[in-house]
């Protein structure tokens, strides 16, 4: 099957698209209205390139809206409906998310933090985690949510850079059928940062904890804590959260995002894309470590009162049906999820997913890397029944919310498989090339945007300088995505991967910069460099390459085991590297730069392409003899 699908919710409505074309900042103004302010904005947009700041002077809460604004109409409405890996489960209506997330905002207030602290979440998908931030965001405490895979030393940097002062945590997480040890991983963080003055533990199970002068347990805390507290009206541009990323230098950037608009932006991005309805029973597989998990799971269901189903595990445990055990489990309308996870159900064939009815579903979504126009067919055929839209969103940590993507909310368009359709409204990209000039129609280039939206970020956390460079250096006056894309004939964008040096492994996004400054500190490593080979499941998997200290005698075989262990207790296990090749040296170019292309065709052995910019040829075949020699 091939072509393009028609299929929408029979919903259009043009004068979105023309509105928001004609004057995008009026058009976002009257998208913010439909969220509950303290204060109108003075203004809405000032945009001193590259720094926007939506609805200044507006004051409004994320919390506020998120659970206050929905009290009369539907307090006992389930807002989570919570699946847990073990197969117990836990259900909290909007009323129960209301009481918790004011204890706990209360007890924020009793440790000291107020407006502008930070604290460092590092707790598995339970219903504590969106308690918690949500929480913060009550009292306009900004919160670094760590995804629970990250080790002990990534966890320890992101508190330190972030200035956290508080830590929240589980005693475990279960993942796989394992109990992962969150709270030894905090304390090893912590153990030397006098910074931290609380750490606050979830009990998940009945484990006994080693109780140090910093500890506090989250139950003693919120069953003494008072549930009722106002929520703060906070400036419209004060941070809501920093969430770390990957980038392209070793260390990890502290993306920061604001309230109004980034609330703005998500309300209208939800209603729009699954054209949410009250009766909706939504299911977003990401985990809130992650951006989508930011924006998809905690913030936008929640803004427009939506029922969703959060889910703790792995999507293919204990079984390859989990995914659909819960989708029939719930009746869910609304599946988003990554491509990656789709890859690996595709594997177990047609016959799982149609032995479950899977008939309430109506809506399906994607995010994360590019869909293989393979998967996006089964997806539609086999989990859709030809009869569900599927949307391709693609955003990243930095826009905040999805720009481009088929809204059936609002409009019924032809799908070509993996393709990502055309831009939200009020949103100018394109695709250019090297010198920043628009390429002509299905050439590939680099996708840029061209004027601020509200989902976009402030900055980078304490560093202005990374954030010109990054973003706004590349082309003067334009957003650079790093990612390669095209743009067909009819106008649709196809993402074909990133342009930069960040990978998207199983959707995770991991630097290869930080890859390699951690694999360098092993000390028997003088030199690395890691790269990212087609992955059937993956979508990207990591192999690396390391050039040995002189007189290094460990057997190649110990060498991989210790630099795979170096790399789970550094970044965690998401980064360990498929493949570990060792060579005498590394390909560069002239002005210094490692070739990390040409390492990663010899090592899959196609053509190598042009070598004209390598300084020296003779390393490709002492590198194509090492290979063939790695004991
Ligand atoms: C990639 C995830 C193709 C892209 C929300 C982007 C995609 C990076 C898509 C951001 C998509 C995301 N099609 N590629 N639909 N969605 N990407 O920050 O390379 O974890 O730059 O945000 O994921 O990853 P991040």
């Amino acid at each position: 099957m091939s072509g393009a699908f028609l299929i929408g919710l029979g919903n259009n409505n043009d004068k979105i698209r023309k509105s928001a074309s004609d004057d995008f900042e009026s058009f976002w103004a009257l998208e913010a209205k439909r969220l509950e302010w303290f204060r109108t904005w003075d203004r809405v947009l000032d945009w001193n390139p590259p720094f926007a700041r939506w609805f200044v002077g507006g004051r409004i809460n994320a919390s506020y809206n998120a659970l206050d604004i929905h009290q009369a109409r539907c307090g006992s409405k389930p807002a989570i409906f919570w699946e847990g890996e073990d197969g117990s489960s836990r259900m909290l209506t909007y009323h129960d998310m209301w009481i918790q997330v004011q204890k706990f905002a209360n007890v924020l207030k009793s440790l000291g933090l107020k407006q502008g602290d930070r604290i460092t979440i590092y707790l598995p998908m339970i219903p504590e985690l969106p308690i918690a931030m949500l929480a913060c965001s009550r009292i306009g405490v900004i919160h670094t949510v760590v995804f629970s895979g990250f080790s002990d030393i990534s966890l320890r940097e992101r508190i330190v850079d972030s200035g956290s002062k508080v830590v929240i945590t589980a005693d475990v997480g279960y993942r796989r059928g394992l109990k992962v040890q969150l709270k030894d991983t905090v304390n090893k963080a912590v153990e030397t940062l006098d910074s931290v003055s609380t750490v606050i533990t979830v009990k998940r199970t009945e484990k006994i904890l080693h109780t140090g002068p910093r500890d506090l347990y989250w139950d003693d805390l919120m069953q003494r804590a008072s549930d009722t507290i106002p929520a703060e009206p906070l400036e419209s541009t004060h941070p809501l959260y920093i969430l770390y990323t990957s980038g392209t230098t070793g260390k990890p950037k502290g993306v920061l995002h604001g309230t109004g608009g980034y609330l703005t932006h998500l309300h209208s991005t939800f209603r729009w894309a699954f054209d949410i309805k009250d009766n909706d029973v939504y299911f977003c597989t990401a985990d809130i470590g992650w951006v989508t998990g930011h924006s998809y799971v905690v913030y936008a269901p929640l803004l427009l009162g939506a029922t969703q189903v959060i889910y703790e595990g792995a999507p293919d445990f204990p079984r390859s049906t989990r995914m659909w055990e819960i989708i029939q489990k719930y009746g869910i309308t609304i599946f988003y999820t990554a491509p990656t996870a789709l890859r690996m159900l595709m594997k177990h064939g047609d016959s799982l997913p149609a032995s479950f009815d899977l008939s309430t579903l109506r809506l399906l979504g994607t995010v994360g890397e590019p869909i293989n126009p393979r998967v996006w067919e089964w997806y539609y055929r086999i989990v859709g029944r030809q009869e569900c839209p599927v949307i391709d969103t693609w955003w990243q940590t930095e826009t905040g919310g999805m720009l481009i993507s088929y809204l059936p909310g609002i409009e019924t368009m032809q799908l070509k498989p993996g393709s990502g359709t055309i831009p939200i409204p009020g949103l100018d990209m394109t695709v250019v090339d090297e010198s920043g000039a628009e390429v002509a129609a299905d050439t590939k280039g680099y996708l840029v945007i061209r004027n601020p939206w509200p989902g976009m970020f402030l900055g980078l956390w304490n560093d202005e300088k990374k954030y010109r460079e990054a973003y706004w250096s590349k082309y003067e006056g334009l957003y650079y995505s790093g990612d390669y894309a095209k743009k067909d004939r009819d106008g649709y964008f196809w993402l074909l991967g990133r342009a930069d040096d960040i990978l998207k492994v199983a959707g995770h996004r991991i630097g290869t910069a930080e890859l390699e400054s951690c694999l360098v500190s092993h000390n028997s490593v003088a030199e690395s460099a890691v790269c990212g080979i087609d992955d059937e499941i993956k979508g990207q998997a990591i192999i690396a390459f390391a050039v040995l200290r002189q007189g290094t005698d460990t057997s190649y075989d110990l060498m991989r085991s210790q630099l795979a262990l170096q790399v789970r207790s550094h970044v965690g296990p998401i980064a360990v590297p498929k493949a570990i090749y060792f060579v005498p040296r590394l390909p560069k170019t002239r002005s210094g730069k490692i070739m990390r292309r040409l390492l990663k065709s010899l090592a899959v052995r196609e053509e190598t392409g042009d070598l004209t910019t390598l300084e020296d040829n003779t390393v490709v075949a002492e590198i194509r003899h090492a290979l063939d020699h790695q004991k």
